[in-house]
């Protein structure tokens, strides 16, 4: 059985259908939505994929451990992981930590994580990534936010993460 993890946050901007990104870029310009992801995930761990390492860089601020089958893989100023589970025990369990896409990524970590930040964002973009469901069986929305054509929403999982340490 996974384990979930209560340090582990995702976070995420999810059109109405869902899509997250085509593969390329984000398929929004939110620049109020960027700060919200700037302040909050700053000083602290984020968890990504090759593939959004490769749209978003090094940011400033934040160690990135991305998350890669190739071996040969390097990056200055990331750390590289071969699996997810590999990548959260990089971060020790009293640290928060942010898994912060893509996709592929995104699904992965949804059986460790604790709490979800979800921007919903009020378009229906073109693309084929998408953010995983969220099962209301398991998933708790506890705040919500309005912005400019988008919502901030926490979701917390419903039977807590007792499994954890
Ligand atoms: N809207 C949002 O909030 C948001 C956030 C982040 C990203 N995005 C968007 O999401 C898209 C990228 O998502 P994506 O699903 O294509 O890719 P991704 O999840 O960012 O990265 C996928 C890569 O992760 C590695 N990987 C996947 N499973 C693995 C495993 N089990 N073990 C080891 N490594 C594994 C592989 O890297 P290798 O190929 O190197 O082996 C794989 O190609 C972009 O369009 C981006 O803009 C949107």
């Amino acid at each position: 059985m996974t384990e979930v993890r209560p340090n582990v946050t995702m976070i995420a901007a999810v059109g109405r259908n869902g899509v997250i990104g085509d593969g390329l870029t984000m398929p929004w310009h939110l620049p109020e939505d960027l700060k919200f992801f700037k302040r909050t995930t700053m000083g602290h761990p984020m968890v990504m994929g090759r593939r959004t390492f490769d749209t978003m860089g090094v940011l400033p601020g934040r160690r990135s451990i991305v998350v890669t089958r190739d071996t040969g893989w390097s990056h200055d100023g990331v750390e590289v992981a071969h699996s997810l589970q590999q990548a959260l025990d990089l971060v020790p369990r009293e640290r928060e930590l942010f898994v912060v896409g893509g996709g592929e990524v995104y699904r992965l970590a949804l059986p460790y994580a604790a709490r979800l930040l979800v921007t919903e964002v009020e378009q229906s973009p073109p693309g084929s990534v998408t953010f995983p469901a969220i099962d209301p069986d398991t998933w708790v929305e506890t705040a919500r936010e309005a912005g400019t054509g988008f919502s901030w929403v926490t979701y917390e999982r419903r039977d807590g993460a007792r499994d954890a340490p």
